[in-house]
């Protein structure tokens, strides 16, 4: 039997998957580059393709791909293919759910203690020796019993709520109406109904929410203002739940007193953006889930994935499992 061809478009997190593919016995063909149509050149054969973004997989690339079962996203977002797409043409997405758990939980503390601590301050002010006169005149804060909210109680949230209720000592209120309440309660986290209750009392609030019509803008000059004068945001789940603008404003204003953001929109952010005026926010370009130990796992999942799905075997996490139940599945038998 011919080996299954599957496409790497751009080169993967972690290069052993590549191994792994030819091992697991595909015919595997890497495409490094942005050029959508030196990718639809390689599809005409192709059974599976892994797509990394910000490169897109549209309905036209489907159309170059007559033999394709399954399209698998680099990790957990999917807006980077055309979904109802590949449903309409039986073919299956799957994508990498939860592998965030662990780097972005600790990116998420490692800004909170930096924006707390003024780290990039401190750094920036030891090299001139400007903080040497200045530094007691700064005002630097202690996470350990904050009481901090968290938006988003999923794998990244409630791994945050440990961290910091056991780790920290904090008093953790969480906001999540979708989420199972075994999760927050075994996680030490007491949760609200309304979004809020928990910015009325919280001085340190996390986003760890999914970008969905709930949470676009959740975060806006009116929540915003809510916190207590001094609070800390930080923000490494998606930027358009975080309204930019608003938070430079209550920053100006020292309302706020420190951001930590991962996550933009649009990424890169322009140079122009007020927020990049604003001292005490410390920026990291979407890098929180990008540790080489999670690269490697998440790689091996998405090989093993891939495999199963031209193998003909259910995937662990299809994104549409309707495309092998209609009429057009192309399901290997
Ligand atoms: N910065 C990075 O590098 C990075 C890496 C991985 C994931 N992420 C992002 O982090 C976020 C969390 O990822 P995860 O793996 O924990 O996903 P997850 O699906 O396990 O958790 C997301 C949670 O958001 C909740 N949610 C949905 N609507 C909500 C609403 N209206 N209000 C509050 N909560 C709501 C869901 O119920 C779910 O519990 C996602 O936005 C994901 O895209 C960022």
């Amino acid at each position: 039997m011919a080996k299954p061809k599957v496409v790497v478009w751009r080169p993967m997190y972690d290069q052993i998957g590549h191994k792994l593919l030819e091992e697991a016995g595909a015919d595997l063909v890497v495409v490094d580059t942005t050029d959508a149509q030196a990718v639809m050149a390689e599809l005409p054969d192709a059974k599976a393709i892994w797509v990394r973004t910000p490169e897109r997989i549209t309905a036209d690339m489907m159309d170059a791909a007559p033999e394709l079962v399954v399209i698998s996203t680099s990790g957990f977002g999917t807006d980077n293919v055309d979904i109802p797409a590949a449903t309409e043409r039986g073919i299956l997405v799957v994508n990498n759910i939860g592998f965030g758990r662990k780097p972005v939980s600790e990116h998420t503390v490692m800004l909170l203690l930096a924006v707390m601590n003024r780290l990039t301050w401190g750094d920036r002010s030891t090299r001139d020796a400007s903080g040497w006169s200045a530094r007691t005149n700064v005002s630097f804060r202690e996470l350990e019993g904050s009481m901090v909210g968290i938006v988003g109680l999923g794998y990244i949230g409630s791994e945050l709520a440990r961290k910091l209720h056991h780790g920290f000592r904090c008093t953790v209120l969480g906001y999540d109406p979708h989420v199972n309440p075994r999760i927050p309660l075994a996680a030490g986290a007491r949760t609200v109904d309304r979004l809020d209750d928990l910015l009325k009392q919280v001085s340190v609030l996390c986003i760890c929410a999914e970008l969905n019509d709930e949470t676009r803008n959740m975060i806006s000059e009116r929540e915003l203002a809510l916190l207590p004068k001094g609070s800390v945001v930080v923000n490494t789940a998606r930027g358009q739940i975080v309204d930019l603008d608003a938070l430079s404003d209550a920053l100006g204003s020292g309302h706020v007193f420190g951001a930590g953001i991962d996550t933009t929109y649009p990424e890169p952010l322009p140079s122009s953006h007020p927020i990049f005026a604003q001292e005490n926010v410390i920026f990291t370009p979407h890098t929180a889930g990008l540790t080489s130990e999670t690269a490697t796992e998440q790689t091996r999942f998405s090989v093993s994935q891939i495999m199963d799905v031209v193998s003909g075997r259910a995937p662990t996490f299809p994104v549409n499992p309707d495309a092998w139940d209609g009429k057009a599945s192309r399901q290997p038998k």
